[in-house]
């Protein structure tokens, strides 16, 4: 990582702090009871002579001239934004992106905008640390988008050099007004003017103003200092919860937008899973093959799409056995199956989430089969019944039915099916204690707010996505099933779209039942 050096200037400010103005003069040493925030600084130096600065400032191209052409998110961002507001007429609804996150001291994490925001402006990949978009009441009922962030500065500013969190020298120019206005439709306004924006007309009997709750701390302290002495904390805690819920709610049905992001983002993961069994044999040669695994997907997610939509599980053996396994530290042996749960994010912030569970030699040995069919089969069962009419808790119901019938056939139940299968027994949940399905979209779990009345109960309808994934997971020191089953762990992972008519699989591009898995495997190994 690049930091300022002894070579190019004076020391005495942080090489991060736009709000720390630079010493015209600077100190030969730190004074004892120098801030310990400030103390950054004393690694390097910078320029700061008023002649320095007239330098820097001067003779640079004009910039681009024109603005950027609407996001494709555009209209659809706008039908959002309108059905959201007529769930809360005559209120200031605030959406902040969301501050940089520290990783350690001073780096931070790659930026990504909090969801909401994104739906609502369209905007995706890394923009816009610290930008707010606000719906503000108008007269005729509805409401007026604002997006406020931190324009491009100036070259004549300090910022435009020294700033290593904003400055155009260490982070590339940020957009200007003109350019976030042309790209989302919305008006935008500088970061400056959203106190006063957020506390017009609120008081006893004004305005009420609800923000999503943790998206940005800085800004629901604004919030909560504008309406101070009109709401209780816990009416406003309440209020800002009602919009949280209906902003994950309006995520439950995909628009045509969304379906097609789904579709990029799925396609782009079905690529990672090829790439994956390519490196197979470089994995099983490494001291850490999980890695290797990790490694290929995440570096194609990259490359295909923003990021990987959450930390990729490369489990192999019996680490398959354990859910999140993220660790990914261990060996690929020949014989094992693996487990690989993976999904590309792509720049607009959907995500796929799929899980295949291969055989490391590319070949299902009798008893792995005899498992993975198991759990084929109850993803079947579920993709069956998950079609219009259905509620979503039928999908995990037809799943269970037939984990449970299965276990029992193998004598591992301590009773019939229907007792297990009973609210007082799901002993057969011992081998698989995750849910079957979850909404998918532009969070990985999507509409996580959202009440068990839309969710789990919700009858289901065209335009919703969720997963379908079923497994069963013998542990190593399980004794309660036989020998040959313990270190196997099974899960297959796809992506499905209600439709008019029943369902698409998203995610069928890539095998899923293992006589098609030993023949994709055999001709990406070239045997
Ligand atoms: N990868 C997390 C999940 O499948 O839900
Ligand atoms: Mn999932
Ligand atoms: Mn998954």
């Amino acid at each position: 990582m690049v930091r300022m050096t002894e070579s190019t200037a004076a020391p005495g400010t942080p090489s991060t702090g736009a709000t720390t103005p630079a010493p015209q003069t600077a100190p030969e040493t730190s004074p004892r009871d120098q801030a310990l925030a400030d103390r950054g600084s004393n690694r390097s130096q910078r320029p700061s002579s008023p002649a320095f600065r007239r330098f820097i400032a001067e003779r640079w191209a004009d910039r681009p001239a024109g603005t950027p052409a609407p996001l494709p998110s555009a209209p659809y961002a706008a039908a959002r934004r309108a059905r959201i507001s007529e769930l809360f007429p005559g209120e200031r609804l605030v959406l902040p992106a969301g501050p940089l996150k520290t990783r350690s001291n001073d780096t931070d994490y790659r930026f990504r905008p909090h969801s909401a925001f994104a739906h609502l402006t369209g905007l995706g990949t890394d923009q816009e640390p610290d930008a707010v978009l606000v719906l503000h009441p108008t007269d005729d009922g509805g409401h007026e988008a604002v997006l406020y962030f931190r324009p491009l500065a100036g070259r004549d500013t300090e910022e435009f050099f020294a700033d290593a969190r904003y400055g155009e020298f260490w982070v590339g120019a940020r957009p200007t007004l003109e350019d976030l206005a042309a790209l989302t439709g919305v008006t935008t306004a500088a970061l400056s003017e959203l106190a006063d924006a957020l506390a017009k007309d609120v008081g006893e009997g004004g305005v009420r103003v609800r923000v999503v709750p943790g998206a940005d701390d800085a800004v629901a302290a604004q919030v909560d200092e504008a309406r101070s002495g009109t709401a209780s904390a816990e009416e406003s805690a309440a209020a800002d919860a009602e919009l949280a819920e209906a902003l994950s709610e309006l995520r439950l049905v995909k628009d045509e937008h969304e379906v097609e992001q789904m579709r990029a983002a799925v396609a782009a993961t079905v690529a990672g899973f090829a790439r994956i069994v390519r490196h197979l044999p470089r994995a099983v040669e490494h001291r850490r093959g999980e890695r290797v695994i990790e490694s290929s997907f995440d570096g194609h997610a990259r490359e295909e799409g923003n990021a990987v939509g959450y930390e990729t599980i490369a489990a192999s053996g019996d680490h398959a056995t354990t859910l999140h396994w993220t660790r990914n530290d261990g060996e690929v042996r020949t014989g094992d199956l693996v487990l690989v749960d993976a999904g590309v994010e792509v720049d607009s912030l959907y995500t796929a989430d799929i899980t295949r569970t291969l055989p490391v030699d590319g070949t299902f040995t009798d008893v792995q089969r005899r498992i993975y069919e198991a759990v084929l089969d109850a993803a079947d069962a579920a993709f069956a019944v998950a079609v219009p009419g259905s509620r979503f808790r039928d999908v995990h119901a037809a799943a269970m039915e037939v984990i449970a019938a299965r276990l029992a056939e193998w004598g591992l139940l301590p009773g019939t099916v229907e007792e297990s299968l009973a609210p007082e027994g799901q002993f057969h949940r011992r081998w698989m204690v995750h849910g079957t399905s979850h909404h998918l979209g532009i969070d990985v779990h999507d509409c996580a707010q959202a009440r068990r009345e839309t969710y789990l109960d919700a009858v289901l309808e065209p335009g919703m996505v969720f997963t379908i994934e079923p497994g069963l997971y013998f542990k190593a020191d399980d004794l309660a099933v036989p020998e040959e089953y313990r270190g196997i762990g099974v899960r297959i992972e796809d992506d499905v779209l209600v439709t008019a008519d029943g369902n698409e699989n998203l995610s069928a591009a890539l095998p899923r039942r293992p006589d098609e898995i030993e023949s994709w495997m055999a001709g990406l190994l070239g045997r």
